[in-house]
């Protein structure tokens, strides 16, 4: 099965990785770690902190950006009284369940279709913070699905204006495919009192099955960060292979690459289908609209390929589908799926 569906990573791990792995002595596996006595959370949480130049306590981990966001959402929903989130209209799924199960509610605020691509409305979301004060206001860039990033300028301008009460979590899973220079995420962490910006290995990194994902918090948050930690440490293998991936920047940026090709093939070829749209996505994956008389047809000629794709389900989202980027034979065996079934139709 080639799995498309879940913006998951379909290319060889960087040389690095595939060391640690071979590497790990497993003896260490006997003994907790003993970086706490230095009141640090990990070798890993040191290593961000260098790499990012934001002090260690500032540095949070989870078990993928999917605890990270769980902590967050129950911690802060549940503390105070105010159990409103505000989330893009169109955004991962998981944003309202999560919630959900700590029965919060959750408010959209709008993101529209904008040429080529979405984009935040930031009237509306102004709006939106000063009609349902919320507790927590969720910004995901790239935006899951629809593919768009605010710039870190655009982020500031937005954070200027949030109330000090409300947290900001920033879902920056799939930011490593845009912004190569990272600096604004200490700015950002320094600058303003309430924010978390939320990162992962499982996209960039292409290591989802390891479930490590990492926050970087303002300096006023430490009763949350004191919340987030364990105190007997982290998954000490994940540990080595996480540092081993980012320390291999080069060959995950190559792998990205690729993905641009292929991602431009797409919006040629299927942009040029009649009643087709390919909007252009910041991430590992692209957001198709197709004439959704098709959808039956196409949903059965992938499966016979032996190819997952997402068909989307959403209000206002339901004729379009979300294709991972993979390795380029399988992209263009997508790209040529659609193209047989769409030329049949015509
Ligand atoms: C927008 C977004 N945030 C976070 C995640 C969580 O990823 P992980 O828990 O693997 O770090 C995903 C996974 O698909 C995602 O799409």
């Amino acid at each position: 099965m080639n799995y498309l569906d879940r913006n998951e990573y379909n290319f060889t791990p960087s040389a690095e990785v595939i060391e640690a792995y071979k590497h790990f002595d497993p003896k260490t596996l006997g003994f907790y770690t003993r970086i706490y006595d230095e009141g640090k959370k990990s070798i890993f949480s040191v290593y961000l902190a260098e790499h990012y130049g934001i002090d260690e306590s500032q540095v949070l981990l989870g078990y993928g950006g999917e605890y990270l966001l769980k902590q967050v959402v129950h911690y802060f929903l549940t503390m105070t009284g105010n159990n409103r989130m505000l989330i893009p209209k169109f955004s991962w799924w998981y944003y309202q369940s999560v919630a959900a199960e700590v029965d919060g509610e959750t408010y959209q605020y709008p993101i529209y279709e904008n040429g080529d691509t979405f984009s935040y409305d930031f009237d509306g979301l102004r709006k939106a913070l000063k009609d349902v004060k919320p507790r927590i206001l969720l910004l995901a860039s790239p935006n899951n699905p629809t593919g768009n990033c605010l710039t870190p300028e655009e982020l500031d301008c937005l954070l200027a204006e949030v109330p000090n009460d409300v947290v900001t979590y920033v879902d920056e899973a799939y930011a490593s495919y845009v912004n190569e220079d990272s600096s604004y995420v200490k700015r950002l962490v320094d600058k303003y009192p309430n924010l978390i910006i939320a990162r992962t290995l499982s996209k960039f990194y292409g290591l989802p099955g390891l479930r490590m994902g990492f926050a970087f918090v303002s300096k006023g948050m430490e009763k949350f960060a004191k919340f987030s930690n364990v105190y007997l440490g982290y998954n000490r293998i994940s540990e080595d292979i996480a540092i081993a991936a980012l320390k291999s920047e080069a060959h995950y940026r190559d792998v990205a690459n690729k993905m641009n090709a292929d991602r431009r093939m797409y919006e040629n070829e299927l942009g040029a289908l009649p009643g087709f749209k390919v909007y252009r996505s910041a991430a590992n994956f692209i957001l198709v609209k197709y004439p959704i008389v098709l959808k039956e047809r196409l949903q059965q000629a992938f499966k016979d390929e032996d190819y997952k794709v997402k068909f989307m389900n959403e209000p206002d989202l339901n004729t379009h589908m979300r294709i991972t980027l993979g390795r380029p034979e399988q992209n263009r065996m997508v790209a040529d799926t659609i193209l047989r079934i769409a030329k049949t139709e015509a």
